[in-house]
């Protein structure tokens, strides 16, 4: 029975899921690790040729110019996933756990069917001891479940360690955030060859992390502790957003309350801007995935309390989309609308659950005509999103082609508009020739800022009619 490797010399690495989160944190690795091999795996042909073209398949600032420099030396992107199961030391699972669509669950719990068809290709695969880790967002007590599909499909005589080793980044800065991490969570077993396999993985991670930054713990707090920071991060989103709708209501501005509450050290300023909703591909599939586990363990009021968060966002996106309408004298069916930004923030092209598939679904239900202007969405990315989030396609709406597409130039976009709507805070928004596109639309002529991000009084003084969130004007 041969034991995991000792140094990192030769230490070979292979990370299954080539995605937002496997390709970017491998790369770093590779980075800064250049006795490793690393080789990315995955099971989409298309996705790994991108990645190993001038084309990569996601946008993250700063990360092409690092892949053109180690692809090819020690890192390397294939598709042959079992070979290189068989070669590595480590096997980083980085595929996606999405919210499961049906059977028991449906609606909250993750689905982990592609964790677990790892493990059993990787049962299947391994001719020497292999450490495993759960780079996924998984729910608690999936390494136990792991651990269990792989002992009972090898031949007993591979030794498996299984370790949590969740990801922290945030897409947009995720070079920024893999470079300089807040910290890096490791959990394992608590015993000789957990603690051993947790030490291998500390040193990679000391390679470039300051090894007062890596904490570990064991698995169930590893496991647990990324589905409360993301429910944490989501929280103080919603709770701003609430307030927000409260300063609508009164004369406060929503930035000045998060301003004077953010500058008490014990809250921060982090994370308190007033938005149209949060999206991204895991906020919401974490905290449902922590309410079902809530729900599980017989505790409802605790799964009841995160369920807020979602209820608050949903609410907010819906607020946005009501108040476009009714400032619009309660009648937009034909009127052009120029969405500014559909990726769910801004540096990202991704447009997992986008607030603004959710306004634009308001939108389209009145027969609005929307244009939409983002530097990175295609229009593949758009309607994959209204298709797989939203279920609306050309069946369910036939003339969805004909009501929205995207106008990259957007003084194009906005011409003729009765309508802006700021959806994504990308910089270049703010930089517009707002008077020229006031000159073009129809009036009165509306904008709607659903990020707080433009000079709403020079806007005023042009001629707009100006909607913010969380102020009045
Ligand atoms: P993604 O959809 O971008 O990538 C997942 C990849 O895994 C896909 O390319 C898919 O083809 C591949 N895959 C699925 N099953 C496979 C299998 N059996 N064999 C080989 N490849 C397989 O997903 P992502 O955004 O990278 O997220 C991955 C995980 O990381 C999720 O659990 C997510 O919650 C978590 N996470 C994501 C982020 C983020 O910013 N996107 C940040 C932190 C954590
Ligand atoms: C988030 C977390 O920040 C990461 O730590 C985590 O690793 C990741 O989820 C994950 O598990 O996938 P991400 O979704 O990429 O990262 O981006 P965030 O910067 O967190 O933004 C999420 C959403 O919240 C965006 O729609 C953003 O516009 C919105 N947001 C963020 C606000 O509306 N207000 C804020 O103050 C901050």
């Amino acid at each position: 029975m041969t034991t995991f490797a000792k140094s990192l010399d030769g230490l070979k690495i292979c990370c299954i899921g080539a995605g937002y989160v496997g390709g970017p944190t491998m790369t770093i690795l590779a980075e800064h690790c250049p006795q490793i091999r690393v080789c990315v795996v995955d099971i989409s042909q298309p996705r790994i040729d991108q990645w190993n073209s001038d084309n990569l398949p996601i946008y993250e600032p700063g990360l092409k110019k690092i892949v053109e420099e180690v692809r090819g030396k020690n890192l390397f992107f294939s598709t042959d996933v079992e070979g290189e199961i068989e070669k590595a030391d480590i096997i980083f699972v980085a595929v996606n756990t999405p919210t499961k669509s049906y059977g028991i669950g449906a609606g909250s719990a993750s689905n982990v069917k592609n964790i677990e068809l790892c493990a059993r290709t990787i049962a299947k695969c391994a001719k020497s001891a292999k450490i495993i880790v759960e780079k996924s967002t998984v729910p608690v007590e999936t390494a136990s479940a792991l651990k269990r599909v792989l002992l009972a499909n090898s031949n007993g005589d591979v030794k498996f360690q299984i370790l949590s080793n969740p990801e922290f980044l945030a897409e947009g800065t995720a070079v920024k955030d893999l470079e300089d991490p807040s910290r890096v969570l490791i959990g394992g077993d608590q015993n000789e060859e957990g603690l051993e396999a947790i030490a291998l993985l500390v040193e990679v991670y000391a390679q470039w992390v300051p090894r007062d930054k890596i904490l570990t713990t064991n698995v169930w707090s590893s496991e647990l502790s990324k589905l409360v920071a993301n429910a944490y991060l989501a929280q103080r989103i919603s709770s701003i957003n609430s307030i927000s709708a409260l300063c609508e209501a009164t004369k406060a501005d929503v930035n000045e309350v998060a301003r004077a509450v953010g500058t008490d050290r014990r809250i921060g300023s982090a994370f308190l801007r007033a938005s149209v909703g949060f999206g991204g591909s895991c906020f919401q599939k974490d905290i449902l995935n922590l309410v079902y586990l809530c729900e599980s363990f017989g505790l409802p009021e605790v799964a009841a309390y995160w369920r807020g968060v979602i209820t608050m966002n949903d609410y907010q996106k819906e607020r946005f989309a009501k108040k476009m309408v009714r400032s619009m004298f309660n009648s937009i069916t034909g009127k052009r609308i120029a969405m500014f930004g559909f990726a769910f923030k801004k540096d990202t092209g991704d447009t997992r659950e986008t607030a603004a598939a959710y306004v634009s679904k308001y939108l389209l239900d009145e027969r609005a005509k929307i244009h939409v202007c983002d530097p990175k969405v295609t229009a593949e990315d758009m309607f994959m999103e209204f298709k797989y989030t939203l279920n609306i396609t050309e069946d369910t709406l036939p003339e969805l082609k004909s009501l929205i597409s995207i106008n990259n130039d957007p003084y194009d976009a906005a011409k003729g508009a009765h309508a802006i709507a700021i959806m994504t805070e990308w910089d270049e928004f703010k930089d517009y020739d707002y008077k020229r596109i006031y000159e073009s639309m129809q009036k009165p002529a509306f904008i709607f800022d659903g990020r707080n991000i433009l000079d709403h009084k020079k806007l005023i003084d042009i001629g707009f009619e100006v909607h913010a969130i969380g102020k009045t004007f």
